[in-house]
């Protein structure tokens, strides 16, 4: 049995493979065609944290699909009521497939060792592998192509940033972030990063002009992520340089567009002007998110 708890978990020719029966399904959406590759079947999604964009799109994708989803969220006593090792077999012998949100990604990896249905990471403080296989989708649409693009990531070295490095490093896209010390990724992360993929395809700096320089896309997110809320006033001090504004992306190439996984914080880590203007395009990534995942569900649930 599969699990996504990260992109590591996909070789490189599966997470094109997703990405093929994504822009598949999604362009026989817009013709109205929903095929039940997944009649009758049931997702439960396991949330500890707050979502707009993830809940929504699992849910809807798995109805698109002819099946249904149960949405599990504080009710049901994840922490309180009993051990992950005793509700997570029962759970997952019920469903057939499971996404979850978690506090803490070792949590994720422990429900896996008690699973009986595959597990898709709906966000950890470690990993957001779904954001990432959308944001792919979306360059791809935007570009034409994967091959050539720089993307260039300011702010924060989260969960998004490591995750969407990962989809880089894998599929062969430049990917530099431009972070202060102490948000940049380990140099240990950074090696393991590159190390298979036989070009360093991933690089950092502390200077956010450098890293926008000639960049097709640039790309943010909070400075603060859920559970960091304490820290918000050190991250809004260290992080300030590091804002995507008009300055910015008058380094990037032309053309280049603002991407973000949303929500956002105008004033903080974008400016109003930015992601309200014409290179913003973070609707088209938010709804790739029911594409891309649709693409996953399918691929892991061996119906396409
Ligand atoms: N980008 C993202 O995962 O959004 P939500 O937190 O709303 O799910
Ligand atoms: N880095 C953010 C992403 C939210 C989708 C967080 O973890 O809160």
């Amino acid at each position: 049995m599969r699990h996504v708890l990260s992109l590591d978990d996909l070789s490189t020719k599966e997470i094109q493979r997703v990405i093929e029966i994504a822009a598949d399904l999604k362009a026989k959406l817009a013709n109205n065609e929903r095929p039940s590759l997944l009649a009758n079947h049931v997702m439960g999604l396991l949330f500890e944290k707050p979502s707009l964009r993830t809940r929504v799109s699992f849910e809807t994708l798995i109805k698109q699909l002819g099946g249904g989803s149960l949405f599990l969220g504080k009710d049901v006593g994840w922490g309180e009521r009993e051990p992950l090792r005793d509700f997570i077999p029962i759970l997952t012998s019920y469903l057939d497939v499971l996404v979850i949100r978690a506090k803490s990604h070792e949590k994720v990896v422990e429900a896996t060792q008690h699973s009986q249905c595959p597990i898709i990471n709906g966000l950890t403080d470690v990993s957001h592998p779904c954001q990432a296989l959308a944001d792919i989708l979306t360059v791809q649409e935007i570009a034409g192509t994967l091959e050539g693009q720089k993307i260039a990531y300011l702010g924060d070295g989260n969960n998004v940033a490591y995750s969407l490095a990962l989809a880089c490093a894998k599929l062969g896209v430049e990917f530099r972030i431009g972070a202060p010390k102490g948000y940049q990724f380990e140099e240990s992360m950074l090696e393991r990063l590159n190390g298979d993929a036989g070009k360093t395809w991933v690089t950092q700096t502390s200077d956010a002009n450098e890293a926008a320089d000639g960049a097709n896309f640039v790309y943010t997110d909070v400075w603060t992520s859920m559970g960091q809320e304490a820290e918000t006033k050190q991250r809004l001090s260290d992080l300030a340089d590091y804002q995507v504004n008009a300055d910015i992306m008058s380094r990037a190439a032309e053309g280049a567009k603002l991407l973000h996984c949303l929500p956002a914080r105008r004033g903080e880590e974008v400016s109003s002007e930015v992601i309200d203007g014409p290179a913003s395009a973070i609707i088209q990534q938010a709804n790739n998110r029911l594409h891309a995942q649709k693409g996953l569900v399918a691929w892991l649930m061996q119906v396409q």
